[in-house]
Order: C-alpha cells, then structure tokens, then sequence
C-alpha cells in the first residue's frame, strides 16, 4: 500500500529568518493561502512570542487559512507556549504547538547552561502545558543531528511519553551527512520503546548543500513528515527545498511509492510569490523552479527532445506549474473572469476588494496587451502596499540620453503632504533614487537592487525589487510597472514605507497638492 508523506511548510518561519526576507503581515497571508491551495499538510506560520506582528500574522492564518493544521513555534518555555497557544487556537483541531530545546552538548552547556537532566525535565513540563493548549504537539530536539545518541533516545521517549505525537529530528546546523543521518533515525525508532506513538519528523539544513538528501535518507529510514521551504529558503544556507522533495517522490515513485498531497501544478506560481514578496531570486539554474530548469540548450540535447521529450526530461515543466499559467487575460476581460483566475492562483477577493484590484487590472491592460499570472499577482501586491503607504509616488519625470546627464524630478506624498525634488545621478533611476531619497529620513542603505522581466515582450511588466538597511532593520520593496525608473521609484517607495520611523526631511519646502 501506498504510504504518506507529511509536507511542513517553514517558509513563513525558518523562511522568513533568512536575511532581507521578512515579510509584513498582508505578504503572509497571501503566502498562507498559496501554500494551502498547494496542499502542504501543516504550515509553520511564525514564532508568536518573537514579536506582536508574529503573533498577529500566526492568529489570522490560524483563522483564516483553511485546509492545513496551524504550526506556532515555541521555544520550551512557559510564556512561549502560551502565546504559541493563543495564536494557533483559531485553527481549532487544526492548532499544533511546536515546542522545541536544544539537546547536543554544545548547545546545552554553551547556550543553555543547562544539565542534560534539567534538559529532559523542561522538554516534558513544556509538552505537557503544550498538550493541555492545544489538539496536536511537536516536540524538537535541535541540534539533534550533533546530540548523543542516547541522550537523544532519552529525550523522545520522555517527550513522547508527556503526549508528542510528533518527534522531529532536526539537523540544526546542517552537519549531517546522509547515510550518519539515516541511521540515526533508524535507530531512534527501532530503539525508543514508545516510538510507534509518534510520527517522525526530519528538519535539515543546507549548509553542505545535503538537506534534501538528508531528508530523503530519513524518509527511507522511517521519517514520514519533512519540514521544508518554498525555493529552500531559510537560515544561512537555507532549508530543504520543498519542490526538490516532493518531485523527488514522484518522479521517482517507483523507489519510494509514497504520497504527498501537493498539487504539483501549483509549485511554479507559489516559488513565484515567494520569490517576489521575499525579494529573493530563484538562480535560474535551481532544480525545479528555475528558468533553466527545463531549458535545453545544446544542440543534441535539442535534437533528442524535439524526436523524444523523454530523452532528456525526466518529469514534464507543466507538470510543476510551468505553462500551465498562461491563460491571458486583457482589457476585454472582465470582472467575474479576473476573479475566476485569482481564485485559481489560490487567492479569495471579496467585493470590495475585487472592486480595487479590477481598477487597477484596467490601468494595467490599458498598457499592456496580455496579463500574466505573474502581472495578477504584482497587481495584488501593490494593491496591499497601497493600504499601508505612507509615502506615495505622485510623479516622475527622468530624461537619459546618449550625450546628457541623467536626471529625475520626482513629487511625493509623505503622510498627505507633497514634496518635490530633482536630481542628476549615474542614469535615470540613480537620479530618481537620489531625489526621492533627498526628501526623506531616514532613506536606508540600499543593499540590493534587482530588476526582473517578469512577463515576455519589450511592454513586460518590469519588476523591481529594493532591499534596504537602516541599522539592524533590513526591509525589501518591490515595484512594478511597463516604465522601469518608475518600477524602480516604486520598489524604493515600497521598502521606505516599511522602514517605521521614515517621514519627511524637514529642510524641503512643503506644499498641498491637489
Ligand atoms: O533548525 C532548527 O533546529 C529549527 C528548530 C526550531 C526546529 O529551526
Ligand atoms: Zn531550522
């Protein structure tokens, strides 16, 4: 009989601890949403006690994602399960608590300062309060890749013993290499008396680039829930990918004949909006979800797929999501169509909001002939950004020639109030940030600056992505439009917007504008 693999999704947790990824609350929740029209069966929407805007975006996914359980991380402490508690209760018989303490010797003498003993002791009262907050309980032993054997044997059956009934294994550090990993959780379940309670769970990290070799070690070894990200983001060198995993299993069912729920069709469009929202790009030569990924370019291999596409395509693009989003739409479209095809991308409008992103639908196709997916989902974007906009791009004006001096002048609105400036800079949209960064404070250290073509055609929505740094904050904005400098110009509003104490300079003149 075929068996079940189980697909955590981190991305909004180990995912959004990967440097200049963090998210705002409107950008989580239409991840939620995506990762649940994808079919993860448990989503790890964030760590409640990290931060008010964690809890937040944990308690609404909780209350508004429908399908998967609700995962709230805690560390294995009183207040923290509380709150993981609170956020998660929304999600009903859907709640999990995941509930975690460090158990190799490193860990627990440098950082916690903690004797095993008192270790085994935390883990068990914290699973028990867990259990009396919630349905479900996950119990972390991190660092369990660098643990002793068994002290870590110990530790899960006390933890299985105080009601876990899911035992993850995480690879912390990412240390491990597959078959050391493969026999450790063999060993956990062929000697922890209780393991048949519980089902084991593997969190691998990439720092050797082997955590989705890992995990299918684990899975072949016993292992039925793997936690993983969309396009592998995460700490440092990032987590198992979620893609590389789930196509592993099914292309490959003859070796493993076991079953995700993933709907495989929907793995391009979700590592699209993670990418965007993140503002971290897919290399175009990442397995799966990059623009190479099934791009043959030699002429043999060209040959071979033109007479045969099995020559040398192991799995189909439609079958992960490629070309299956190319359904245009264009300003003859209307209403009920627009919302017929967000729906499909995963995304619910209610009227009102139907009503907003329809208007802006319009102006977009007045520009452009054919709407993509990818144009619907910049569309959607900006519309949340516009909710939260303290600062507004009024207008811009850049000139750029052969033999002249770039130049931008830029009017925005800053809390209501308009501001203008000009500046030269190296090219149109350096003199564009330069005077749209002349009117504000503060205005962020820009970190990256990357542009993407996100549809085909020289009238592509061009889209922009900024990350900004303003001590240890580190925020990203993206822009869109068919103008480049003023995509740019938007990308940098965006990411001001988010920096919390941005407002306007005072030495520039003020005026109302109408
Ligand atoms: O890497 C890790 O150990 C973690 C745990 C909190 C599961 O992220
Ligand atoms: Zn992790």
């Amino acid at each position: 009989m075929t068996d079940r693999l189980y697909i955590f999704d981190t991305t909004l947790r180990d995912g959004e601890q990967s440097p200049g990824c963090s998210m705002n609350i409107e950008e989580k929740m239409r991840v939620a949403h995506s990762l649940a029209t994808l079919g993860v069966d448990i989503i790890e929407a964030g760590f409640p006690i990290a931060s008010p805007g964690d809890f937040e975006a944990v308690h609404r996914i909780a209350s508004e994602v429908k399908g998967p359980r609700i995962a709230g991380l805690a560390r294995a402490a009183q207040k923290d399960i509380e709150r993981a508690g609170e956020a998660v209760r929304p999600a009903g018989d859907r709640a999990r608590i995941h509930t975690f303490i460090a158990t190799s010797p490193i860990h627990m003498e440098a950082k916690l300062r903690m004797s095993p003993d008192q270790v085994v002791e935390r883990a068990v009262e914290a699973v028990k309060l867990a259990r009396s907050l919630a349905p479900e309980v996950e119990f972390s032993a991190e660092d369990a890749g660098r643990s002793e054997m068994d002290f870590l044997c110990r530790i899960v059956e006390a933890t299985i013993a105080a009601g876990a009934r899911i035992i993850n294994i995480p690879d912390t550090v990412g240390y491990m290499t597959p078959d050391e990993f493969g026999a450790r959780i063999s060993e956990l379940i062929t000697r922890v008396p209780n393991s048949d309670q519980a089902i084991f769970s593997v969190h691998c990290h990439n720092d050797l680039g082997l955590a989705v070799a890992n995990s299918l070690v684990a899975v072949e070894n016993g292992a039925r829930q793997v936690e993983c990200t969309i396009n592998g983001l995460g700490e440092r060198a990032g987590n198992a990918s979620l893609e590389e995993i789930v196509m592993i299993m099914k292309t490959r069912a003859d070796r493993y004949d076991i079953e995700t729920n993933i709907d495989t069709t929907r793995i391009v469009p979700t590592s699209k909006l993670v990418s965007q929202i993140t503002g971290m790009p897919i290399q175009p030569n990442k397995a799966i979800v990059g623009a190479n990924a099934f791009a043959h370019e030699s002429g043999i291999h060209q040959d071979g797929v033109l007479k045969h596409k099995k020559t040398y395509e192991i799995m189909t693009p439609e079958s992960v999501g490629w070309n299956t989003n190319r359904m245009v739409l264009g300003k003859h479209s209307g209403r009920a169509a627009l919302k017929s095809r967000y729906e499909t991308l995963g995304v619910e409008l209610d009227d009102d909001k139907l009503v907003t992103v329809f208007e802006r639908f319009k102006i977009l196709a007045d520009k452009k002939k054919d709407i993509f997916d990818e144009d619907l989902m910049t569309i959607l974007s900006g519309d949340s950004e516009v909710e939260m906009e303290r600062v507004k791009l009024v207008s811009l004006h850049a000139a750029s020639g052969t033999n002249d001096t770039p130049v931008a002048a830029v009017e925005i609105e800053i809390e209501g109030v308009r501001h203008k400036a000009t500046a030269e800079g190296d090219g149109p949209v350096d003199a564009a940030f330069k005077a749209i960064k002349s009117l504000v404070e503060p205005n962020g250290k820009l970190l990256l600056y990357a542009v993407n073509a996100i549809t085909a055609g020289t009238d592509a929505q061009g889209e922009v992505t900024v990350r900004l740094q303003d001590g240890d904050r580190i925020v990203n904005g993206q822009g869109s439009d068919t103008d480049i400098v003023v995509a740019s110009a938007r990308a940098l509003i965006a990411a001001l917007n988010k920096l919390p104490n941005m407002h306007a300079k005072e030495v520039h003149a003020q005026y109302s504008g109408v």
